[in-house]
């Protein structure tokens, strides 16, 4: 293996960190291959569910909070570690009697609901790899999501509740599954409201709490696949990012000590939904391997009261609070002393996400919810990292944060601002942000494709991990996250790729050309603004722009309504016929 020097060391801090997970076997080897095909704790044998629940279970703790769980009328329910050991248990014994085995995908369909987090554990204790997606994709996404898995099997719920509607997650996934391989339709069941039922497929999740059932661990090499999390890149199709277990476990249980200090006191808070990354590193496996107790809220975060989050944190009293810069910008409008109001004290940590998080965000964080008492851990990293990369250290001795920088890389990772050629570019000047060295929560390939794996990731800089975005490093060392050096855009912490959002457009009969551009947006981060050229003869007119905003939506999702749709006669072309999209965006931004 062709690393820098300190390789024993780096290993042995790996290894210190996997010994703090239950293994049914050890590993024979700390990692193994390079690069992209490393794999981590080779022949160490474990089971996720097991890690989350089993553990805390056999110590005595089955009688502690693991979700404290609100919706958005208000209503409550609490589950012990105990009570969801055992929906995850009679989960598993169902899933099992619909034929799911060891390495079998099955798709996640659902809302923020305790079930969703105790599906996933059942997925995996049989040995079986989640695909989760996100519960405001469209028909259309999800559909490409299912054949792209091959699964035979989706758990959805009837509804999911949103600003006070009611979302019908059904019918979407009647729409998405038909003609695919899908075989069974779970079903958990939340309304009184009727479901459309299709007796050879469907199947409802009756969940008894008196039933006990026991469902074996499969034990499962460190390398088996945990779950695949469809992600956007720069082509239209979304890639099915593939994480193993043992490596992931370790990265996630270790990454979640480091930057926010959780131990079985804390109440954890992540505001993210279990359709992204974080919902999976940071609701679902990191707390629960440490036994927290989490709060887990479904909902719009300013409904139905503006002020509902911070009840929350004032309610449940939590210590660990972690949200995006898109929450706190929107809490930013608001009156500062209604919100200073609510009483903090039990803050301890506060987190961010998903955006560079601008300084005055950040200090705005610090002063009205941190009370300056907290440390402000502002966590770089993607879905195909696993976990955070780029964070400060909560109980470090306190380096000084400076608001605005995700400061330095956590142990284990190095990472650096290279130029076009991979050369190491001087502070402050902007570059791309690699990582020099595999790390155990790397992701461990893309789902049918290892090939496009090597290439979109470990092909533009020779022995490093390229992550597709541009930083600098001051003086001090400190990184600056300067958003996506690549056709990717981030709309509220939600990432999407251009060319998905103009394959979209495409569909609309009328479109000839479309270039998808993003544009700067107080909120959000970014926005998208479509610019469309229309086939012959078509004619512009209100409807057709609100029917092309429509277009984006059905195949996409609502998160993606463009801003504004511009009709135009030509776009702006390179002489061999590519679109200049850096034009427009310039244009657009006003520093054209
Ligand atoms: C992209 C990854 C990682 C969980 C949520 C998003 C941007 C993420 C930060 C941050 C600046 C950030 C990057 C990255 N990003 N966190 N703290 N500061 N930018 O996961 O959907 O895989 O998106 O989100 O551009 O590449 P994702």
């Amino acid at each position: 293996m062709n690393y820098p020097l300190d390789t024993v060391v780096v290993e042995k801090l790996w290894a210190k960190q996997a010994s703090n997970l239950p293994w049914y076997t050890p590993w024979e080897k700390v990692c193994d291959g390079s690069q992209e095909q490393i794999r981590w704790f080779v022949g160490g044998q474990l089971n996720a569910s097991y890690a989350c629940l089993d553990v805390h279970v056999k110590a005595g703790k089955g009688k502690k909070v693991a979700i404290y769980w609100q919706g958005e009328q208000g209503q409550r329910r609490k589950l012990t570690y105990g009570q969801l050991y055992a929906m995850v248990n009679r989960y598993a014994a169902l899933l099992q009697q619909q034929g799911v085995k060891k390495g079998d995908v099955v798709v996640l369909y659902l809302p923020m609901i305790p079930e969703a987090v105790a599906m996933m554990l059942a997925v995996v204790r049989l040995g079986g790899v989640h695909a989760v997606v996100f519960s405001g994709f469209s028909a259309a996404a999800l559909r490409e999501r299912i054949v792209a898995t091959g699964a035979k099997i989706i758990v959805t719920a009837d509804v999911g509740y949103r600003r006070g509607k009611t979302l019908h997650l059904k019918p979407i996934v009647d729409q998405a599954a038909e003609a695919t391989g899908i075989e069974k339709v779970l079903v958990i069941q939340r309304s009184q409201e009727a479901i459309q039922i299709n007796q050879e497929r469907d199947v409802i999740v009756s969940d008894c709490d008196d039933d006990e059932v026991y469902v074996e661990p499969e034990k499962v090499e460190s390398s088996h696949p945990l779950f695949i999390l469809y992600t956007s890149g720069t082509t239209g199709v979304p890639k099915g990012i593939m994480h193993g277990t043992g490596g992931y476990l370790t990265y996630v249980y270790s990454t979640i000590k480091w930057a926010f200090g959780i131990n079985e006191e804390s109440i954890y808070w992540c505001t993210a939904d279990i359709g992204w990354i974080t919902g999976h590193s940071y609701v679902t496996y990191g707390p629960l391997l440490h036994g927290a107790s989490m709060v887990m809220v479904e909902g719009a975060p300013d409904y139905p009261t503006p002020d509902v989050w911070w009840k929350i944190i004032q309610d449940y009293r939590v210590s660990i609070f972690y949200t995006s810069p898109t929450a706190l910008r929107m809490f930013m409008k608001q009156d500062e002393a209604q919100i200073a109001q609510h009483d903090f004290s039990c803050l301890k940590i506060l987190g961010s996400v998903g955006e560079p998080i601008n300084p005055e965000v950040w200090r705005w964080y610090d002063r009205v919810i941190g009370r300056q008492q907290c440390p402000v851990i502002d966590t770089w990293w993607q879905t195909e990292t696993g976990g955070f990369m780029i964070s400060p250290m909560a109980n470090q001795e306190r380096i000084t944060l400076k608001p605005g920088s995700a400061t330095l890389p956590l142990p284990g990772v190095i990472a650096d601002v290279v130029d076009e050629r991979g050369e190491s570019v001087p502070a402050n000047t902007k570059g791309f942000l690699v990582i020099k060295r595999p790390w155990p929560g790397m992701a461990i390939g893309i789902f049918g494709d290892q090939e496009r794996f090597k290439e979109i990731y470990w092909s533009k800089f020779p022995g490093a991990y390229y992550s597709g975005d541009y930083a600098r490093k001051d003086s001090d060392g400190y990184f600056w996250l300067l958003g996506r050096a690549d056709e990717v855009l981030n709309i509220a912490g939600h990432r999407i790729g251009t060319a998905e959002i103009e394959s979209a457009v495409l569909m609309h009969g009328a479109v000839a050309e479309v270039a998808a551009v993003p544009v700067a947006d107080q909120v959000k981060g970014e926005q998208v603004v479509l610019f469309v050229t229309l086939k012959d003869g078509i004619v512009q007119s209100p409807h057709l722009i609100q029917e092309i905003m429509l277009v984006v939506r059905k195949e996409i999702g609502a998160f993606v309504t463009p801003r504004e749709v511009f009709v135009v006669q030509q776009l702006p072309k390179t002489r061999s016929g590519k679109i200049m999209r850096r034009l427009l965006k310039a244009a657009l931004n006003g520093n054209g």
